[in-house]
Protein backbone atom coordinates (compact mmCIF):
# COMPACT_ATOMS: atom_id res chain seq x y z
CA UNK A 1 0.00 0.00 0.00
CA UNK A 2 1.25 3.04 -1.00
CA UNK A 3 0.60 6.92 1.13
CA UNK A 4 0.65 10.35 -0.38
CA UNK A 5 3.92 12.34 -0.20
CA UNK A 6 1.92 15.21 2.05
CA UNK A 7 1.09 12.32 4.30
CA UNK A 8 4.52 11.00 4.58
CA UNK A 9 5.58 12.47 8.21
CA UNK A 10 2.09 11.57 9.69
CA UNK A 11 2.31 8.07 8.35
CA UNK A 12 6.02 7.83 10.16
CA UNK A 13 4.53 9.12 12.74
CA UNK A 14 1.52 7.12 13.43
CA UNK A 15 3.58 3.78 12.80
CA UNK A 16 6.25 4.80 14.75
CA UNK A 17 4.10 5.51 17.96
CA UNK A 18 1.66 1.94 17.37
CA UNK A 19 5.02 0.26 17.02
CA UNK A 20 7.71 1.92 19.41
CA UNK A 21 7.13 4.40 22.03
CA UNK A 22 9.00 7.51 21.70
CA UNK A 23 9.09 10.22 24.15
CA UNK A 24 9.55 12.98 21.57
CA UNK A 25 7.96 14.64 18.88
CA UNK A 26 8.69 13.14 15.32
CA UNK A 27 6.75 15.42 13.59
CA UNK A 28 9.33 18.13 12.22
CA UNK A 29 11.93 17.48 9.76
CA UNK A 30 15.26 18.34 8.45
CA UNK A 31 16.82 19.29 12.05
CA UNK A 32 19.82 17.96 12.94
CA UNK A 33 19.38 18.78 16.26
CA UNK A 34 16.28 17.22 16.84
CA UNK A 35 16.83 14.05 14.63
CA UNK A 36 20.28 14.07 18.26
CA UNK A 37 16.88 14.45 20.64
CA UNK A 38 14.89 11.66 19.47
CA UNK A 39 18.23 9.68 18.78
CA UNK A 40 19.85 10.30 22.45
CA UNK A 41 18.11 7.61 24.92
CA UNK A 42 18.74 4.88 21.81
CA UNK A 43 21.93 6.00 21.52
CA UNK A 44 22.42 5.32 25.43
CA UNK A 45 21.60 2.47 25.21
CA UNK A 46 23.51 1.49 21.87
CA UNK A 47 26.55 2.42 24.13
CA UNK A 48 26.02 0.30 27.14
CA UNK A 49 25.00 -2.66 25.09
CA UNK A 50 28.46 -2.18 23.31
CA UNK A 51 29.97 -4.75 25.75
CA UNK A 52 27.64 -7.38 26.10
CA UNK A 53 26.75 -7.77 22.23
CA UNK A 54 25.53 -10.72 20.94
CA UNK A 55 23.83 -11.96 18.16
CA UNK A 56 20.22 -13.27 18.28
CA UNK A 57 19.98 -16.89 16.37
CA UNK A 58 16.66 -15.04 15.06
CA UNK A 59 18.87 -12.79 13.14
CA UNK A 60 21.43 -15.38 11.61
CA UNK A 61 18.30 -17.15 9.98
CA UNK A 62 18.03 -16.86 5.87
CA UNK A 63 21.10 -16.02 4.72
CA UNK A 64 22.15 -16.39 1.09
CA UNK A 65 25.26 -16.65 -0.66
CA UNK A 66 24.78 -13.40 -2.73
CA UNK A 67 27.43 -10.28 -1.42
CA UNK A 68 26.88 -7.10 -2.17
CA UNK A 69 28.91 -4.14 -1.55
CA UNK A 70 27.64 -1.75 1.00
CA UNK A 71 29.23 1.50 2.52
CA UNK A 72 28.14 1.77 6.89
CA UNK A 73 28.54 5.80 7.69
CA UNK A 74 28.81 5.96 11.12
CA UNK A 75 30.29 7.39 14.51
CA UNK A 76 33.15 5.86 15.90
CA UNK A 77 31.71 5.19 19.66
CA UNK A 78 28.41 3.67 18.00
CA UNK A 79 28.61 -0.26 19.72
CA UNK A 80 25.44 -1.31 18.24
CA UNK A 81 26.94 0.36 14.33
CA UNK A 82 29.42 -2.21 14.76
CA UNK A 83 26.63 -5.26 15.83
CA UNK A 84 24.91 -4.58 12.59
CA UNK A 85 28.07 -4.67 10.55
CA UNK A 86 28.77 -7.71 12.04
CA UNK A 87 25.79 -8.75 11.01
CA UNK A 88 25.67 -7.97 7.73
CA UNK A 89 28.91 -9.39 7.30
CA UNK A 90 27.44 -12.75 8.15
CA UNK A 91 24.98 -12.37 5.71
CA UNK A 92 27.89 -12.13 3.07
CA UNK A 93 27.70 -8.01 2.79
CA UNK A 94 31.32 -6.86 1.82
CA UNK A 95 31.05 -3.67 4.45
CA UNK A 96 33.20 -0.47 4.04
CA UNK A 97 32.89 0.98 7.54
CA UNK A 98 33.24 4.35 7.54
CA UNK A 99 33.55 6.61 10.67
CA UNK A 100 32.28 10.55 10.27
CA UNK A 101 32.27 13.07 12.74
CA UNK A 102 28.67 14.24 12.10
CA UNK A 103 26.41 11.15 10.80
CA UNK A 104 23.23 14.07 10.23
CA UNK A 105 25.50 15.50 7.26
CA UNK A 106 25.44 12.01 5.81
CA UNK A 107 21.40 11.78 6.57
CA UNK A 108 20.99 15.19 4.93
CA UNK A 109 23.06 14.31 1.89
CA UNK A 110 21.42 10.64 0.98
CA UNK A 111 17.90 12.76 1.78
CA UNK A 112 16.81 10.69 4.97
CA UNK A 113 13.66 12.24 6.14
CA UNK A 114 13.90 13.03 10.20
CA UNK A 115 11.26 10.75 11.21
CA UNK A 116 13.16 7.91 9.55
CA UNK A 117 16.63 8.32 11.25
CA UNK A 118 18.63 6.16 13.34
CA UNK A 119 21.96 6.27 14.26
CA UNK A 120 24.26 4.67 10.96
CA UNK A 121 23.58 5.34 7.07
CA UNK A 122 24.83 3.11 5.19
CA UNK A 123 24.56 2.98 0.76
CA UNK A 124 24.04 -0.62 -1.38
CA UNK A 125 23.66 -0.35 -4.84
CA UNK A 126 22.38 3.44 -4.89
CA UNK A 127 19.79 2.81 -2.40
CA UNK A 128 20.22 4.66 1.16
CA UNK A 129 19.50 1.87 4.21
CA UNK A 130 19.17 3.70 7.42
CA UNK A 131 19.35 2.12 10.80
CA UNK A 132 19.35 -1.69 12.02
CA UNK A 133 17.77 -3.02 8.92
CA UNK A 134 18.09 -6.82 9.31
CA UNK A 135 19.93 -8.09 6.47
CA UNK A 136 17.34 -10.41 5.22
CA UNK A 137 15.25 -7.51 4.52
CA UNK A 138 18.16 -5.83 2.55
CA UNK A 139 18.33 -8.51 0.20
CA UNK A 140 15.05 -9.52 -0.83
CA UNK A 141 14.74 -5.57 -1.66
CA UNK A 142 17.92 -6.13 -3.78
CA UNK A 143 16.98 -8.73 -6.03
CA UNK A 144 14.13 -6.45 -6.62
CA UNK A 145 14.46 -2.79 -5.88
CA UNK A 146 11.93 -1.45 -8.10
CA UNK A 147 11.35 2.75 -7.46
CA UNK A 148 13.12 2.25 -3.44
CA UNK A 149 15.47 4.72 -2.81
CA UNK A 150 15.52 4.57 0.78
CA UNK A 151 14.84 1.83 4.03
CA UNK A 152 14.83 2.47 7.49
CA UNK A 153 14.23 1.07 10.50
CA UNK A 154 13.39 4.36 12.60
CA UNK A 155 15.38 5.06 16.27
CA UNK A 156 16.70 2.14 17.30
CA UNK A 157 14.62 -0.59 18.64
CA UNK A 158 15.32 -3.10 21.02
CA UNK A 159 16.19 -6.64 19.21
CA UNK A 160 16.77 -5.47 16.22
CA UNK A 161 20.03 -7.09 14.54
CA UNK A 162 23.23 -4.91 16.30
CA UNK A 163 20.26 -4.04 19.43
CA UNK A 164 20.22 -8.02 20.23
CA UNK A 165 22.39 -7.87 23.48
CA UNK A 166 21.38 -11.03 25.12
CA UNK A 167 18.95 -10.82 26.98
CA UNK A 168 17.43 -7.35 25.10
CA UNK A 169 13.79 -7.41 25.13
CA UNK A 170 12.37 -7.94 21.26
CA UNK A 171 10.10 -5.00 20.27
CA UNK A 172 7.61 -5.18 17.43
CA UNK A 173 9.20 -2.77 14.48
CA UNK A 174 8.49 -2.45 10.66
CA UNK A 175 10.91 -2.03 8.44
CA UNK A 176 9.41 0.91 5.81
CA UNK A 177 10.45 1.74 2.42
CA UNK A 178 10.30 4.88 0.86
CA UNK A 179 10.47 5.15 -2.99
CA UNK A 180 11.50 7.98 -5.43
CA UNK A 181 8.57 9.93 -4.95
CA UNK A 182 8.93 9.50 -1.41
CA UNK A 183 5.80 8.08 -0.61
CA UNK A 184 6.21 5.13 2.03
CA UNK A 185 5.22 1.55 2.51
CA UNK A 186 5.46 -0.66 5.16
CA UNK A 187 8.25 -3.11 3.83
CA UNK A 188 8.09 -5.76 6.77
CA UNK A 189 7.07 -6.16 10.24
CA UNK A 190 8.77 -7.77 13.02
CA UNK A 191 5.54 -8.08 15.44
CA UNK A 192 6.70 -11.73 17.33
CA UNK A 193 9.96 -12.50 16.25
CU1 LIG B 1 22.15 1.84 16.47
CU1 LIG C 1 24.10 2.28 14.05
Amino acid sequence: MFFRVNARAQIFSKALKRVITLPFSIRERGRPAKIMKKLIPGLMICLSALPAWGADPVWLQGMTPERHEITVYRSASCGCCKGWIDHLETHHFVVTDVTVDDVNRFKQQFDVPTEAASCHTAIVEGIVIEGHVPAQDIKRLLAAPGEVRLLTVPAMPSGTPGMDTAGAPRDPFRVFAVDNNNQVEVFQTYADY
